[in-house]
């Protein structure tokens, strides 16, 4: 059996990186992000959808991963996001196929 390869494209702080993964390989898109790239003050809450220390801005987005729940929707609201579907907790997106190809903005409040 192959892994399909998820690509993902990261712009933060001025620079783009491009990170590849697959599925199961990170629960979420904060913890991938975390460990690949190193953010400092990133991910603070653990993904628990609370601390907003996780913040982006992605474009792509599809199927089910367009759905906020949990925590997010209530978190977002607090810093006036909540109408903009591409702003999202990245502790709250799976990395799936529905993420490859997709540019994953980290918003400078990071
Ligand atoms: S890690 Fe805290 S809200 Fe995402």
């Amino acid at each position: 059996m192959t892994r399909s390869t998820i690509k993902i494209t990261v712009l933060e702080n001025g620079t783009e990186q491009t990170i590849k993964t697959y599925k199961g390989e990170y629960r979420n898109l904060m913890e991938l992000l975390k460990d690949k790239l190193y953010f400092d003050c990133f991910g603070e809450c653990g993904g628990m959808g609370r601390c907003a220390t996780c913040i982006v801005h992605v474009t792509e987005l599809q199927g089910s991963s367009v759905i906020k729940d949990r925590n997010e929707p209530v978190t977002l609201a607090r810093y006036g996001f909540e109408d903009n579907p591409s702003i999202r907790l990245s502790c709250q997106l799976l990395v799936s196929a529905y993420l490859d190809g997709a540019i994953v903005s980290v918003l400078e409040e990071n």
